[in-house]
């Protein structure tokens, strides 16, 4: 088992010497929210050159950020820049935002991301809040990383997702007449997008969403007994669904449309936090 604890002492030493709060509400950056940290009002910034052990963003213009900033009164930490598995990291480097904010002793994380349907009914333009994943494809890592095979806290607990956070999202979208669909998250390692078969194989698994990220992130966050929600920005039909080509612009596009809708909601749920 992965000692996070003794790998990252000088990262953890760093970011506790600089963390000007203890945040309420952590949030993980996915397309279609990459711009949120301007909706509010930052306290503090870190570079990820500037901390000792964070790993560097291979992709561009995903440059590694941690801002620590306020919205509503409410104190965050946003994670900008994701580590995906397919990259080449490691999945404990992977799971860093995680573990840093545990360790900062916030107990709530909000993960986002983009998505490719696979459920037909979904489409481009959708936000889905996840109600379970599909992670058979990361179990070996992910059992590594934590010990146990199942998204269990230390005390047996099963805690993804979050019910009490969910239900502050249906509130929060409800109350800005945002549609949000409900539905379950399929990874996969990546990094090409899936073939039209293996979108069929995950629709009748019960999977209505398929991504290269986020479910190491929850599992080990569950697994840390801290309160975690997703929420997918659908940003296109999965392979094959419509027989048009999957592109990666098409991808940036639609998140880019979602924006605004996306950046609300989650203005909504940090008001609503501790309400
Ligand atoms: N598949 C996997 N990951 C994705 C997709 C997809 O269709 N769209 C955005 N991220």
């Amino acid at each position: 088992m992965v000692n996070l604890n003794a790998k990252y002492q000088d990262l953890l030493r760093y970011i506790e010497n600089k963390a000007p709060f203890i945040p309420e509400l952590s949030i993980i950056l996915g397309s279609g929210l990459g711009n949120f940290a301007e909706r509010i009002t930052i306290v503090a910034e870190l570079n990820s050159g500037e901390i000792p052990g964070y790993p560097l963003s291979t992709v561009e213009g995903h440059s590694g950020k941690i801002y620590f900033g306020e919205y509503s009164g409410k104190k965050i930490i946003i994670f900008k820049g994701r580590f995906h598995f397919y990259e080449g990291y490691t999945l404990s480097q992977c799971v860093l935002p995680v573990f840093i904010t545990y360790k900062l002793g916030c107990r709530k994380l909000l993960i986002t991301n983009a998505a490719g349907s696979s459920n037909p009914g979904y489409k481009p333009g959708d936000l889905m809040l996840v109600s379970s994943v599909n992670g058979i494809n990361i179990k070996k890592e992910l059992t590594e990383l934590t010990g146990l095979a199942s998204p269990e806290g230390k005390d047996g607990m099963l805690r993804f997702p979050s019910p009490e956070l969910n239900s502050l999202i249906r509130k929060a979208a409800d109350d800005e007449s945002i549609s949000l669909r409900e539905g379950v998250y399929w990874y996969n390692k990546g990094p090409s997008y899936e073939t039209p078969a293996e979108v069929r194989m995950a629709n009748i698994f019960g999977a209505d969403a398929v991504g290269m990220s986020t479910v190491h992130e929850a599992i080990y966050s569950a697994y840390l007994g801290i309160n975690t929600s997703i929420i997918s920005c659908i940003t296109n039909y999965g392979s094959g669904i419509t027989g048009q080509k999957l592109n990666h612009e098409e991808v940036i596009e639609t998140a880019a449309l979602i924006s605004t809708r996306f950046e609300n909601l989650v203005k909504k749920i940090i008001s609503g936090l501790g309400s």
